[in-house]
């Protein structure tokens, strides 16, 4: 069994620069029937045709249609030579396959396309991406580079990158451009690691997209907060800045920073970027256990936000099929004291059929494995529940004296496990849940967005049920979501 996917699929880190061309379309399209029998496949999200997605980039919305692109290594479940593939849609539920957009083709992309993020300026839709290439010593040179999108949906690449950041306070460690356009100047935030292997976030700013001229750190008051920083977002929100970033080698704290690497955001008032940046503390934005790299947009009326709902240096039971990863679902951000709130995005609703409604008890409730289910509790101090499956073990809700605990243990096949079994979050009461299910995905969102917990499980059986563990009473709603 291992074998023959071997043979279909890239698993080799020697393997992992292999080029789309020299894989073959043959070889692609075995891959292709072998990923779409995947028992994991899900049916409302964005997941890869074949081989790894992560990080979603150069998200926009533009000329009445929302483009998304994600990072992309198509021959294989490892972290191979990268792309941007691309989607668009109406209405972020149905989306145009709209196929391959950068791919590595000129010699400072050798290496792969790296994240970035998209803007929309004068009925254009430009691109902004880091480009890689390794030297003769197998080091890194990180280009970052900008790309536009034509009438016909491809990418038109400028002959040269727009920058190689060279600085002597500074590795080489440097990427995931996001540029913005604020008081008639762009500016670019990236992603970096300071000579004294710290994660920092670097601005830019440029008169005419092109020139750009380092203007130093964010300042913020992270002087050491983890070796590296990825995707840094910085936007704004009901008059305050809102920086969202990825910090890696954050230590574990509590029952927080349990994944592997964190993704999280910092609330400064509103200031001129050169001055310090007044943030209070650094929360996580989402407890479950796979939810990395996000990134948001404006669509003129909202904050989105999509992330990649896996972690990197993780082995996840899909790579068995030849594919990793899906992307969460969108949602919609609010401001409120200060904390970031995530409600499911509300064009969601539109996918509800069939409601059903009935009370949890301790009796099993078949849900199926494609729903959505809304939860009100009556008591708000204390709950366990479960989803349970027939043999496979179950995914356990608790919640007690203001902690609320997710524990998938024993819940289907087992990965992750160095990172424990159980995500937390701490609610002062919960009123609501609205549970997002897609075959291999658990998007969790408690009273409003308050805490989300994003997480995969892998189960054979396609039953799921529903039992209270105790005697109160839990009103349920339930829809069919395809
Ligand atoms: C985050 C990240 C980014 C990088 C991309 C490469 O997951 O490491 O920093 O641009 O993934 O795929």
């Amino acid at each position: 069994m291992r074998n023959k996917l071997d043979n279909l699929a890239i698993r080799r880190e020697e393997d992992r620069y292999t080029s789309l061309e020299d894989f073959g379309p043959a070889k692609l399209e075995a891959l292709e029937d072998k990923v779409k029998k995947s028992k994991y496949r899900c049916l409302f999200h964005i997941q890869p045709k074949t081989g790894l997605l992560n990080d979603p980039n150069g998200l926009a919305y533009f000329k009445g249609r929302y483009h998304l692109f994600y990072q992309w290594f198509p021959l294989g479940p490892i972290h191979g030579l990268k792309h941007w593939y691309h989607l668009s849609s109406k209405d972020l539920l149905n989306w145009k396959d709209e196929g391959l957009f950068l791919k590595p083709e000129k010699d400072y992309e050798s290496h792969g396309i790296f994240s970035g993020s998209g803007l929309v300026e004068e009925d254009r839709l430009y691109l902004f991406y880091t480009a890689n290439r390794r030297d003769d010593d197998w080091k890194r040179i990180s280009s970052q580079s900008m790309a536009l999108m034509n009438d016909k949906g491809q990418a038109e690449k400028l002959d040269q990158p727009l920058f190689v950041f060279d600085h002597p306070g500074y590795t080489s460690e440097i990427r995931d451009p996001k540029v913005w356009k604020e008081d008639g100047f762009y500016h670019m935030i990236l992603g970096g690691q300071n000579k004294e292997e710290r994660g920092r976030a670097l601005l830019f700013k440029s008169k005419n997209l092109y020139d750009w001229d380092f203007q130093g750190d964010l300042r913020t008051r992270l002087d050491d907060f983890g070796f590296m920083w990825e995707c840094p977002d910085l936007f704004s929100l009901k008059d305050k800045r809102v920086l969202i970033f990825s910090p890696q080698g954050l230590d574990r704290r509590g029952y927080d920073r349990l994944n592997i690497y964190s993704s999280g955001y910092l609330v400064a008032d509103k200031k001129d970027l050169s001055e310090d940046f007044n943030h209070g503390d650094y929360r996580e934005l989402d407890q479950g256990f796979d939810f990395y790299a996000p990134q948001t947009f404006n669509d003129g009326k909202d904050q989105i936000l999509f992330a990649w709902m896996g972690l990197p240096e993780i082995s996840y039971p899909s790579d068995e099929d030849g594919w990793a990863h899906i992307l969460s679902l969108p949602r919609r951000l609010d401001l409120r004291k200060d904390r970031l709130y995530q409600e499911p995005h509300p064009n969601l609703l539109d996918l509800r059929k069939n409601e059903k409604i009935f009370e949890m008890g301790q009796e099993k409730i078949e849900i199926g494995n494609y729903c959505e289910l809304e939860l009100v509790f009556n008591k708000k101090t204390s709950h366990s529940f479960s989803l349970a499956t027939r043999d496979e073990g179950s995914l356990d809700f608790t919640y007690d004296q203001g902690l609320f605990s997710l524990d998938r243990s024993g819940f289907g096949r087992d990965f992750g496990g160095d990172f424990g079994y159980e995500r937390y979050a701490f609610l002062p009461e919960i009123e609501t849940m609205r549970i997002f299910i897609d075959r291999s995905s658990i998007e969790i969102f408690i009273n409003g967005g308050e805490s989300v917990l994003s997480s995969r499980y892998f189960i054979d059986d396609k039953d799921l049920f529903l039992i209270n563990q105790t005697s109160d009473r839990i009103k349920v709603k339930r829809w069919d979501l395809v």
